[in-house]
């Protein structure tokens, strides 16, 4: 039996491509590999977000072309939104490539491996969405549902529309039917996955169409399952029906991740994000209202083009009013193709990295002080497994998607009630309430 191996980089989006990736070569007959040495097939699905993410990947490529000057008859194969950005470039910059492909085309792998031997090619019928190839879950309980590829926004720094195409969603029913699989298969958590989720359905015909809050309804009302979670939501298009929809849907998770991007309305502007710093805190505040108790997180960019002290400052102030969760932070890194990348007031390197180092320090103090609310309280965690400080102790996840390490008695999959007795900025720890498991 031939052996595949898959390294993904990127985000959410890739892990799921990945999935689905493993899914299709499994039904065409291949199995995993433990590590990339013992692999017939050595796959990487790229992502180009930031220049950063292009050199780690480069330097795995390395590896995989020492392995196949060993082995030659090794198939490498390139996919994801690297691939799709360099296109033709691939093969004349590393010519031990075997196969390229962008992330629309994912079933181009499986026709290229199977065009010498006339196998299972007419299973894998091609719509533009991995998600309608079968998928190999990582974890049993815990599934990721595509609703739409591609973004229509023009966020002037980002690659993914180009990568990633025009945004089309999938039907409504088709969803539902998933997770309904997904469901009977003892998946209890999804994460429903698109660029930007809010404007889910606006591309539909009528007889498929639903807005993202109806799609949100359909799927709670899904026996089994008990969490629903979604990424990313624009706030441009964050409407008031989803954000009832946390105070109203059992199973909608009580955390929302608003990527902010720059707290200055002129460093919004020219990153085309199309709202405003009031706008912003204006969706913060009705979050506020319906869900008080709302977890919530977001993206920050330090050091975008023309990015002034002053408007760097308007940033820090954001986010010290609005006491994040958690926050991913990334330096600006000028993107091809992209009009930030054009623009002539690039921000020094050092700048950058004083400003993130600042930004950092605020974002982690006050999601200290917010995790501070939950010591006390005796929280819902999804176990996922031993924690990886501690084997000893058990890891999962709250409601609010932050990591609880406990002690207890949970198998990964569970749902148990965990008492908070300690907080950091990233993780809660405790202890599984025995009075709760005795009782249920
Ligand atoms: N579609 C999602 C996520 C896009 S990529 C959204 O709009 O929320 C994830 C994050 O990477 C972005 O939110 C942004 O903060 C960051 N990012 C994108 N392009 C970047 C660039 N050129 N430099 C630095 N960070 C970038
Ligand atoms: Fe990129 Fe903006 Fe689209 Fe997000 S919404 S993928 S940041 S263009
Ligand atoms: Fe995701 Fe990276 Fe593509 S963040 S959409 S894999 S560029």
């Amino acid at each position: 039996m031939k052996r595949y191996h898959v390294t993904t980089f990127g985000c959410q989006m890739n892990e799921h491509d990945s999935e689905r990736i493993k899914g299709m070569l499994e039904s065409l007959g291949y199995a995993q590999a433990d590590a990339r040495e013992e692999a017939d097939l050595i796959l990487f699905n790229t992502c180009s977000i930031r220049e950063n993410a292009d050199n780690r990947f480069t330097a795995h490529l390395g590896h995989a072309k020492r392995l196949k000057s060993e082995r030659p008859d090794r198939i490498v194969g390139v996919g994801g939104c690297w691939a799709q950005s360099v296109k033709e470039e691939v093969f004349a910059r590393f010519p031990f490539v075997d196969v390229a492909f962008g992330p629309g085309q994912v079933h181009k792998l499986a026709e290229f491996l199977t065009s010498d031997s006339i196998t299972a090619q007419g299973f894998f019928e091609f719509e533009g969405f991995t998600g309608h190839l079968p998928a190999r879950r990582e974890r049993e309980y815990q599934g990721w549902v595509q609703i739409s590829v591609g973004c229509n926004c023009v966020c002037s720094y980002c690659i993914v529309p180009s990568t990633r195409g025009r945004e089309v969603s999938r039907p409504a029913g088709e969803l539902v039917a998933e997770v309904e699989r997904l469901a009977q298969d003892g998946v209890r958590e999804v994460t429903l996955l698109g660029q930007n989720v809010n404007s889910y359905g606006r591309d539909l015909i009528a007889a498929d169409h639903a807005t993202f809050a109806q799609l949100l309804a359909r799927i709670d009302a899904i026996e089994g399952i008990d969490r629903i979670r979604y990424t990313s939501p624009h706030p441009k298009d964050m409407r008031e029906d989803v954000i009832r929809a946390h105070s109203e849907l059992s199973s909608l998770c009580e955390h929302i991740h608003l990527p902010l991007q720059s707290g200055s309305s002129s460093v919004l502007k020219r990153m085309r994000r199309t709202y405003t710093r009031e706008r912003y805190l204006d969706r913060v505040a009705l979050i506020r209202e319906h869900v008080p108790d709302c977890a919530l997180s977001t993206d920050i960019i330090a050091g975008f083009p023309g990015e002034s002290e002053e408007d760097f400052e308007q940033t820090l102030e954001l986010a010290e009013q609005v006491g994040y969760d958690g926050a991913f932070t990334f330096a600006y890194s000028p993107r091809r193709g992209t009009e930030a990348a054009t623009l002539a007031d690039q921000v020094p390197h050092s700048v950058k990295v004083a400003r993130l180092e600042r930004l950092v320090e605020v974002i982690q103090r006050r999601a200290r002080e917010r995790a501070e609310r939950f010591v006390g309280r005796t929280l819902e965690v999804l176990v996922e497994g031993p924690s990886r400080t501690d084997p000893s102790r058990l890891r999962g996840r709250s409601r609010h998607n932050k990591v609880v390490n406990f002690t207890g008695l949970g198998a990964p999959g569970e749902l148990v009630q965990v008492e908070i007795t300690g907080a950091t900025s990233q993780t809660l720890t405790g202890h599984e309430s025995m009075l709760m498991r005795a009782g249920t």
